[in-house]
């Protein structure tokens, strides 16, 4: 979507929520963009809007998780420039908006304490976007994020923490911070984390960009 498209659809009307002072961070914001232009393979370009980043195309009401808990452990184990990353969430956190897909009928309680998401680049995110969806996932340090797939091929850079990831045609791998990890369409995958937390970039393209994943 090129910035023409952006301005058309704030122009609607429909999607600002003035009641709402706080801005979201563009430092954050600068930060996030350029892990994803890091991420990004080639041919996933054409599909990056151009962001205003003083001037998000929503406002989220804030809401909160337990797996933010796991932010300070997170940004004490991340290098540089990651660590900023991680600290601009903690200083931001009381107003960003973090949310779930799943409920505790899905994977349980405890599953739901160490699992979280804040989405800023999508169709209903901070930064609109029909096409992509991007945020950053967030795990506690001993929780197992079972074996699902979804149409939406995947991409996700941990920026701190050291999992294991699966990919049905490779297994379990545990995958270090810095590494680009790529899931197509329709491949189951999952992600374990033993004894570290995890917080990785993450990046959706193609089918529905909400759809909530098919479970084992
Ligand atoms: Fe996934």
């Amino acid at each position: 979507m090129g910035r023409g498209k952006i301005v058309e659809f704030i122009d609607t009307g429909s999607i600002m929520n003035s009641k709402l002072d706080w801005q979201f961070p563009d430092l954050l914001a600068r930060a996030w963009w350029n892990l994803v232009k890091t991420g990004c393979p080639a041919d996933w370009f054409e599909l990056l809007p151009e962001l205003d980043f003083d001037r998000p195309d929503r406002s989220l009401e804030p809401q909160s998780l337990a797996v933010l808990d796991y932010l300070p452990r997170l940004a004490s184990m991340a290098t540089a420039p990651y660590r900023g990353i991680i600290d601009s969430l903690i200083e931001a956190q009381a107003n960003l908006r973090f949310g779930q897909t799943y409920s505790e009928a899905d994977f349980g309680a405890e599953f739901l304490r160490q699992y979280g998401w804040i989405k800023i680049l999508g169709p209903d995110a901070y930064w609109h976007s029909s096409q992509l969806a991007s945020g950053f996932l967030i795990l506690g340090n001993d929780v197992t994020y079972p074996q699902h797939w979804h149409e939406a091929e995947e991409i996700y850079l941990p920026i701190s923490g050291n999992a294991e990831w699966y990919r049905e045609d490779q297994g379990w791998q545990r995958q270090p911070v810095g590494t680009v990890i790529h899931h197509s369409g329709g491949v189951k995958h999952g992600t374990r984390t033993i004894g570290e937390p995890l917080i990785a970039l993450y990046l959706w393209r193609g089918g529905d960009l909400n759809q909530k994943s098919a479970i084992q």
